[in-house]
């Protein structure tokens, strides 16, 4: 059956979605995942003052493309009025919908009543999902996790009543604030959440999936409606094709060669000068290259040469020996 998000959004039969993620999910990744069979993808999440003060960071986060859709736009922040008018200024943007992080444990966001903080106080969270429900014509999401921390996981109080004012898919991360990354992700409460027969709207799982195997698993194992990856698609995006593919057919694709690698992440580093400029491009790529070849024996030499490189030339003439070098050895 298909899993749709409001009237409009139809991402078929079990989605996978990209997680938001702060210096990783902008328009060059999720290029490179898109690339790969994603069905649905965020922006990094935007703070809702930064759009009010009109802060350029916070606005060129708001670039989406047509190729990219169904997108959403994921805001967060503390106050009511300014998440309201938030989700204002995002849905000029016209993105496919808004998502609100009640997710981030970071100091900063979730110390400062954003993020996560809101599992502290249900009643504001409820107000503020509502107040950007009403502010839009679009659907509202949501991104959570179980709970504050292990004496007050309410994750499925969350669900119910935000579903009551409206918003139209929830995804759960499987741990709580306390927990920021640590131990495992436990999806228990999200099966739970799933199999409360109040609850219609789709409910995604987040948290620990880097495998086919895990995810044909958990899938199983925790009833979801689809399935949210995001650090296991830094540096490999295959993961939604590898899965996909898995879904589809029953069979295991083999992982990328090195041309492969070297190919998307050409295209990551095309798209980042893209985007950003030559000189942010050529910088802000340089936390990938460890990630596209990972596993390459003595890639630290490689790397070196590839955090050093100014010009686009010289870095794809790397990227170039790196396939000539690796290629050969494999064959
Ligand atoms: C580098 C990084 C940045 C993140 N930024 C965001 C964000 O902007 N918004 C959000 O809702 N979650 C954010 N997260 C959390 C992820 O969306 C996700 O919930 C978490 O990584 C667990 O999923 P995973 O195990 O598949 O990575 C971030 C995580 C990482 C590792």
């Amino acid at each position: 059956m298909s899993v749709k998000i409001g009237e409009h959004i139809d991402l078929g039969e079990f989605p996978l979605l990209l997680a938001p993620m702060e210096d990783v999910s902008d328009p060059p990744f999720r290029f490179v995942c898109k690339q790969n069979g994603v069905d649905m993808m965020y922006t990094e999440f935007i703070s809702s003052e930064g759009l009010i003060r009109d802060a350029a960071k916070s606005r060129q986060k708001l670039d989406i493309f047509e190729y990219e859709r169904p997108i959403g736009i994921q805001i967060f922040g503390s106050d009511i009025e300014h998440m309201r008018q938030s989700s204002e200024i995002c849905s000029a943007a016209n993105p496919d919908l808004i998502d609100i992080n009640y997710g981030c444990p970071v100091k900063n966001v979730a110390c400062r009543g954003a993020g996560a903080s809101l599992l502290q106080d249900i009643d504001k969270m409820v107000a503020m999902t509502k107040a950007v429900v009403e502010a839009t014509h679009l659907p509202v999401t949501v991104k959570t996790r179980l709970g504050w921390d292990d004496s007050t996981k309410n994750v499925y109080e969350v669900a119910e009543r935000l579903q009551d004012i409206g918003i139209k898919a929830l995804s759960i991360h499987g741990r709580t604030r306390a927990q920021m990354y640590k131990g495992q992700a436990d999806w228990s409460m999200i099966r739970d959440v799933k199999r409360n027969p109040r609850v219609k709207i789709p409910i995604f799982g987040n948290g620990d999936v880097d495998s086919v195997e895990k995810a044909a698993a958990w899938r199983q194992e925790y009833e979801v409606d689809g399935i949210m990856i995001g650090r296991a698609s830094i540096g490999y995006p295959w993961i939604f094709r590898e899965v996909k593919h898995f879904f589809a057919t029953g069979e295991r694709l083999e992982g990328p060669t090195i041309a492969e690698r070297v190919e998307v992440c050409r295209t990551h580093l095309t798209k980042s000068i893209e985007w950003k400029g030559d000189k942010t491009g050529i910088f802000e790529m340089r936390r990938h290259y460890a990630n596209y070849f990972k596993g390459i024996p003595n890639f630290k030499e490689y790397r070196m040469k590839l955090v050093e490189l100014m010009q686009f030339d010289d870095i794809i003439e790397v990227l170039e020996e790196i396939k000539h070098n690796f290629t050969e050895e494999v064959a």
